[in-house]
């Protein structure tokens, strides 16, 4: 079968469609007919190698496992012993490692059954990201009726932790480029700063201290956001592409016990069944939407990872094989 595959760290130009063995059914697992993969930094950090401290469990010289993906929708062809909720020919989405290929082996624990009127490519955008905006979230506590900023609103993680946020009643500021400021506000946020011409950690401009800050963008000094998070709110540290080639985002949580007067909570989202099973709710509810706003095939995984580093598209990408 066809996988989108790097055999070494490096740009994109390590992505690679080659002919790879087909995934072997485990007791627990499905094997999927893949129809659309999400595309998440994560597929940068893991063909990159990069913090260079991951390639302790990624491989140190080259990576242990080939091929890249996470997030996953299409159909059941195989079930494994022990698997009752899913039959061969069911539409699934939810988590499979494994799956920027033409077919991929799950967990069935981190599968749900496609929610009604959403499309393949809608729901492979969402596992990832979605409950990583639900992780986020629950680390900032309470929200109702408090006011809450996110920042790099306009990307994967943000344009979920809007939509949930927002729905959790809580007054949403987004953070983004002048480009997504509609996107941002379609999505429920209730207020945008534009990072280009306004910081958000400016007391003089910000409106309003938050009560808790979820940072997807990275960019600022955890002493800047102190100025403007209320005493007892939060800042959660989502992500940062700007921490250092050997810890990356680790070098901020690392000073966030040391800069006094500010709760921090680093946040490392995983892979759960209850939050895909959620995520699957808000989207057959309609409480959620997918933002799925690019597709591209297999053979352009390069330019697809280059378009999520230039932050070309609000939301997400996915890929078809
Ligand atoms: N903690 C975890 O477990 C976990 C899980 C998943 C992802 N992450 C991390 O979370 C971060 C976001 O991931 P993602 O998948 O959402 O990436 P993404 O889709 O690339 O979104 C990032 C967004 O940030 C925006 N941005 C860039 N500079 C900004 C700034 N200074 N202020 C505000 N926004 C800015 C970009 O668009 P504009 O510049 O056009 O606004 C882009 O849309 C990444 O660092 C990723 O590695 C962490």
């Amino acid at each position: 079968m066809r996988a989108v595959v790097r055999r070494e760290y490096g740009d994109t130009s390590v992505l690679h469609v080659e002919d790879v063995p087909e995934p072997a059914l485990e007791p627990g697992h499905v094997i999927i007919d893949v129809a659309a993969t999400g595309v998440n930094m994560a597929e940068w950090h893991l063909m990159a190698g990069r913090p260079s401290v991951a390639r302790l469990a990624l491989g140190i010289r080259r990576p242990k496992r080939p091929v890249l993906g996470q997030d996953v929708a299409g159909i059941v062809i195989a079930v494994g012993e022990g698997v009752t909720r899913f039959a061969v020919g069911d539409a699934v989405f939810g988590s499979a490692k494994g799956s920027w290929a033409e077919r991929a082996a799950a967990n069935a624990d981190l599968l749900q059954p496609l929610p009604p009127a959403t499309s393949f490519e809608q729901a492979a955008a969402v596992p990832m990201s979605g409950y990583t905006a639900l992780q986020a979230l629950r680390a900032a506590g309470d929200i109702e009726g408090r006011s809450v900023a996110i920042t790099g609103a306009g990307g994967g993680v943000g344009s979920y932790a809007v939509q949930l946020a927002a729905a959790r009643g809580a007054h949403v500021t987004a953070v983004c480029s002048a480009a997504k400021a509609a996107f941002v506000r379609d999505l429920g946020a209730h207020e945008v700063i534009d990072y280009a011409t306004t910081d958000p950690t400016d007391p003089g401009r910000t409106p309003r201290r938050f009560d808790a800050v979820l940072d997807f963008a990275g960019g600022l000094p955890l002493t800047r956001w102190r100025r403007v998070i209320t005493p007892g709110g939060r800042l959660v540290l989502g992500g940062a592409e700007n921490g250092g080639p050997v810890l990356g985002p680790l070098s901020r949580s690392l000073q966030a016990p040391f800069t006094r007067g500010l709760k921090a909570t680093t946040l490392v989202a995983t892979t759960n069944g209850d939050d895909i099973a959620a995520l699957a709710d808000a989207l057959g509810g309609g409480t959620l939407r997918s933002t799925r706003s690019a597709t591209y095939a297999f053979a352009e995984a390069a330019r697809a990872v280059d378009a999520l580093c230039a932050a070309t598209h609000p939301g997400k990408i996915v890929l078809v094989p």
